[in-house]
């Protein structure tokens, strides 16, 4: 029995009664808990503790299971599993979603509003946002009730995220105020905050699984989630800054949209200034330059967008990005801290890299312990050494670097670091091709470290994407001698598994669902997994288009490999030859064996790249995350740009990737040319940035 419910004598007029006060009560309940999450995500000043609050949940799940007929779609506790799912189903945008172009400096920001200035003859009042380091959202509430939650995509048409957007507390299920519209889609981002992105990294950690590599790609990876229950035990949250489509509302100004979206009760971001001079715009971004780690969400830089409605349309747009908004970046951030020592690792190519151990520094807010010095020739050139105080860097994504030495802080007794002349794992005497920057350990099937770092990349999600496969898991699988390559982990048993430390019923469970799983994956995703040299995402998804199963990919000649579009020869050459050495023909034979699909079901994802950057030179400098040199160029290439190596006023974008040469980056910005990370060169190529 609920507390509070009234009993009676008479059977019948009893229970109508005490449905009818269970009925107030669960609308009450539902009231309060609606408070108060508003009063603790967007506000930001909770009136009770977690326990009365939990307390309140539990009196209302009690109510709705003794009176089921109570239950509704957008109760408190339907934010998980409400409704049936078309997770990542295609949503086309109404309204499209552009981005943002950016500016690096005060005086890109100057160049911005003298060209507002220019184009509407005045200079107008303008809005300074904070840009949210997060993901795109689209939420849209039709009388009130959230229908509909989808992804940015390529601004056209978006992934549906409903299921998973629902059970973000932050996020209302039923607007509340007094003026709700017919139709009302809601923009903004959605991010993890730091410190619980922090959290969730130990955990993962802890339980042998790849942490994220900063709060971004958490969210996106917590989002992207094909059960919204894990969804829910991330505490994602939205900040909201601008609408989309939208019927029976209408404003004059962006402040005025924003102030609305405050009076529905939706998260708006409370650092927002009205500006009217370039003054107060950029000392509110100098302000938040200094101040980016006051807030526990990460900021990557200010968002200054023209007020006024009507000189927004004036100024209207470019098929990428509004000419009435600009988005200020903050500049890479630097820290100095001590190396304690510098040591090398081998990757699952084999290829081996320096790195610094520093002592622990927070650099845009995360703590680094580790740092790139990319190969032995860029430890020489910087002069890098053991007791050094360096200069380290982290810009968005990348992993963190050291810019170099801080020459007067060095003690008297530091000697130039020596590359080692063997494998840091196994032993074996490194070598270096000719005209290559990089040593490599060519001891690829004894290898420990190349063993390891090729099951973690195979089982990552950017591959064969086998969950409950994590670090620790797979250093004790090869330890065991269980698994020797990848294809043995589709022979695993339960009882193997089940001799693991720590590794319950539970565990086995999991882990070997995950597996089965893993067998029906696209054919692209293993032949990213096989690891080999040059093929990544995007060549591997050319390739199996053109060749949907492995065996037509094995008959299929150098000369036809390299007739992909799309696919130029040293990737050609790679995946040949690959595939025609015996030791890869027995995995492959192996992986048939165990039942993994060697074939594509459906055809492959076709990048819609055609023509989308014909006639632009583009420069690409730095190395990318999602593909290689190699397939940036070949992407590029088959989008009708041209590719070329230095930089001139005719280029039209340079793409910054990490450590980019600094005299391509540097006359980029000299020229004015716009430079453009990663995630927008894939944009731009029509490309869906791959989630890690
Ligand atoms: S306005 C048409 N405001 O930045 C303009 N965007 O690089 C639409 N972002 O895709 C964007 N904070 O996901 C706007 N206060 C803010 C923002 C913001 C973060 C993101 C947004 C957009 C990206 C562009």
């Amino acid at each position: 029995m609920q507390p509070g419910l009234p009993t009676e004598t008479h059977p019948l007029r009893g229970d109508e009664r005490r449905r009818e006060v269970a009925q107030r009560r669960v609308e009450e309940l539902r009231d309060l808990i609606n408070t108060h999450d508003y009063r603790y995500y967007v506000l930001d000043s909770p009136e009770v503790t977690d326990a009365e609050y939990d307390a309140l949940v539990r009196e209302l799940r009690g109510l709705e299971t003794e009176f089921p007929e109570l239950v509704i779609p957008d109760s408190p506790t339907q934010r998980v599993g409400g409704r049936p799912s078309v997770l990542f189903a295609p949503v086309p945008h109404q309204v499209p979603m552009l981005s943002l172009d950016n500016a690096f400096s005060a005086e890109e920001l100057a160049a911005w509003a003298s060209r507002v200035e220019r184009r509407v003859r005045s200079s107008p009042e303008c809005v300074c946002e904070l840009k949210i380091d997060g993901l795109a959202v689209s939420i849209t509430y039709e009388n009130g009730v959230l229908v509909q939650a989808a992804t940015r995509g390529d601004g056209q048409v978006g992934e549906d995220i409903t299921a998973n957007v629902r059970t973000l507390r932050s996020v209302p299920m039923r607007l509340r105020g007094k003026e709700l519209p017919r139709v009302l889609e809601v923009r903004g981002e959605i991010y993890l905050p730091v410190k619980a992105f922090e959290r969730l990294n130990q955990e993962l950690t802890q339980r042998g699984e790849r942490p994220f590599a900063n709060p971004r790609n958490a969210a996106a990876g917590s989002l992207r989630q094909k059960n919204p229950a894990v969804t829910a035990s991330r505490p994602l949250r939205l900040w909201c800054y601008g609408l989309g489509f939208a019927e029976g509302v209408t404003f004059s100004r962006h402040s005025e949209s924003l102030d609305y979206l405050k009076r529905l009760e939706l998260p708006v971001n409370p650092a927002v200034k009205q500006v009217r001079t370039l003054k107060q715009a950029q000392s509110f971004c100098a302000h938040w330059q200094e101040h980016r780690h006051d807030v526990d969400y990460e900021i990557d830089g200010v968002v200054v967008k023209v007020d006024a409605l009507e000189l927004q349309r004036e100024l209207g747009e470019t098929s990428r990005a509004p000419r009435w908004a600009i988005a200020f970046k903050f500049p890479p951030e630097e820290r100095t801290t001590r190396v304690k020592d510098i040591a090398v690792n081998t990757g699952r190519t084999g290829r081996v890299t320096p790195f610094a151990v520093l002592e622990p520094v927070r650099v845009s807010g995360a703590t680094v312990t580790y740092a790139t010095l990319h190969n032995e020739e860029e430890v020489h050139r910087r002069d890098v050494r053991e007791g050094d105080t360096v200069i380290v860097r982290r810009a968005g994504d990348v992993i963190p670097e050291v810019v170099g030495p801080v020459l007067s802080k060095r003690p008297p007794d530091t000697r130039p670091w020596r590359f080692p002349k063997k494998c840091p794992s196994c032993g074996t005497k490194l070598v270096r091709e000719e005209g290559e920057a990089d040593w490599r350990c060519p001891n690829r099937v004894g290898c420990p470290s190349q063993a390891i770092e090729w099951l973690f990349h195979f089982a990552s999600r950017g591959a064969m994407d086998i969950e409950h496969l994590g670090y620790i898991t797979g250093t004790q699988l090869l330890e065991r001698g269980q698994v020797k390559d990848p294809a043995d982990v589709f022979f695993l048993t339960a009882e193997e598994l089940g001799q693991l430390p720590n590794f319950g019923e539970k565990s086995v469970h999991n882990l070997l669902s995950a597996i089965e799983a893993a067998r029906h994956r696209p054919l692209w995703r293993l032949l990213v997994g096989l690891n080999i040299r040059h093929v990544g995402p995007f060549a591997a998804r050319l390739l199996t288009q053109a060749f949907p199963s492995m065996d037509a990919l094995r008959q299929a000649s150098l000369d036809e490999l390299q007739g992909v579009q799309g696919v130029g020869p040293r990737i050609a050459q790679s995946l040949h030859t690959w595939l025609q050495q015996p030791e890869n023909v027995r995995l492959i034979e192996k992986l048939r064996r165990a039942g993994v699909q060697l074939r594509e079901e459906a055809p492959a994802r076709r990048p819609t790249t055609r023509g989308r950057l014909s006639g632009r030179t583009v420069v690409i400098t730095g190395e990318l995350e999602s593909m290689s040199r190699e397939e940036a160029t070949h992407a590029a290439e088959a989008a009708g740009a041209r590719v070329t190596s230095s930089v001139s006023k005719s280029t039209s974008f340079v793409v910054v990737g990490k450590d980019p040469g600094a005299t391509k980056y540097d006359k980029a910005r000299a020229l004015g040319i716009e430079t453009v990370d990663e995630r927008e060169f894939l944009r731009r190529l029509g490309e869906r940035p791959t989630v890690h």
